[in-house]
């Protein structure tokens, strides 16, 4: 593993409300994320696992070709404690005169309106629907929604709008940006005691990993990811469609890749494996078969008519 403890840093140039600092590593720049001790009480863990999140969820994103930020993890040492920790270096995309647009900043651009838009599938929409800028609105919703059926797999209850966005390149071409922010997936407030014992206790796992939500909401409710993905709107169907089976093919190299991660202790690697294949059985492919009927007999129906 890489030892950052006597990296060139540059002055931080990322906001986001955990801590980082901005690296010069091989002629590269690099946003690199710490572990901090956890804001809430609620947790008993003494620093948030959102590194691992962080690298694994990216590289996941990339199994299943969308495209996502390179990660690697790194050592650091603190110069003051002497204390080690583990950080997640994350490769800026921004670079070659590329520059991030936030989804939340382009909510901003709608000066005809003195709404402010927050975390609903229906800002969502109406921010899409309003852009006055070349872009492919389809390609943005259809990102949107393959997107979010990736973060019901990790369990992500944090794609705001801050935590995705689109590409312009120098030339003014838009396109959606990799993802990143995957930090709050996968369980990173849990401690390894708790894992052990939502292992040995099945409905309690099924509790904690199953029953999760969206940050979003829809018809003014928070979405649980299990009841949307039971009856989803036509754009959810057709990312379903598209990306489970991808999941399913990609489920064996997701686990390598968990095992594969230095300096994970093998209790969490368990767990993880055993939340994703939780999510994966038991919400994303009767999701699938849903989907796939319902598909049939659409087709079906258009087929009759066309007679
Ligand atoms: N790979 C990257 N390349 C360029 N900019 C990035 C990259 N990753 C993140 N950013 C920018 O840095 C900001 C902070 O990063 P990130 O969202 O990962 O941090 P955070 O502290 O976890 O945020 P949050 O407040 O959502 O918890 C992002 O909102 C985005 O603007
Ligand atoms: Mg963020």
């Amino acid at each position: 593993m890489v030892d950052l403890t006597h990296a060139k840093w540059r002055p931080n140039r990322y906001g986001g409300s955990e801590k980082k600092r901005t690296l010069l590593f091989d002629g590269k720049i690099y946003m690199v994320k710490f572990p901090e001790p956890p804001r809430s009480k609620k947790t008993s863990v003494s620093y948030i696992g959102n590194q691992f999140s962080e690298h694994i969820g990216c590289q996941i994103f990339q199994a299943l070709q969308i495209p996502a930020q390179n990660t690697f993890l790194a050592k650091y040492c603190e110069p003051v404690t002497g204390k080690e920790k583990i950080v997640v270096v994350c490769e800026d995309f921004c670079q070659n005169g590329n520059r991030l647009l936030e989804f939340s900043k382009i909510g901003h651009h709608d000066t005809g309106s003195d709404k402010t838009y927050t975390t609903t599938i229906e800002d969502v929409y109406e921010i899409i629907e309003r852009f006055d800028f070349p872009v492919n609105k389809f390609a943005i919703k259809k990102h949107f929604w393959n997107m979010f059926v990736v973060d019901a797999l990790l369990g992500n209850p944090d794609r705001h709008l801050d935590n995705w966005g689109l590409l312009e390149d120098s030339a003014g071409r838009i396109k959606p940006a990799p993802v990143y922010d995957c930090g709050s997936s996968l369980s990173p407030l849990s401690s390894d005691e708790r894992k052990d014992l939502l292992l040995k206790d099945e409905n309690l796992m099924k509790i904690e990993e199953y029953n999760l939500c969206s940050v979003y909401r829809h018809q003014g409710k928070r979405i649980f990811y299990h009841e949307i993905l039971k009856t989803p709107p036509a754009d959810l169907h057709r990312s379903i469609l598209e990306i489970v089976p991808r999941i399913k093919f990609a489920a064996p190299r997701i686990d390598a890749l968990i095992d594969a991660t230095e300096e994970m202790t093998d209790i969490s690697k368990t767990y993880m494996k055993k939340s994703l294949a939780m999510r994966l059985n038991q919400m994303l492919l009767p999701a699938l078969k849903k989907a796939q009927e319902r598909q049939a007999s659409e087709d079906a129906e258009s087929r009759g008519f066309s007679r």
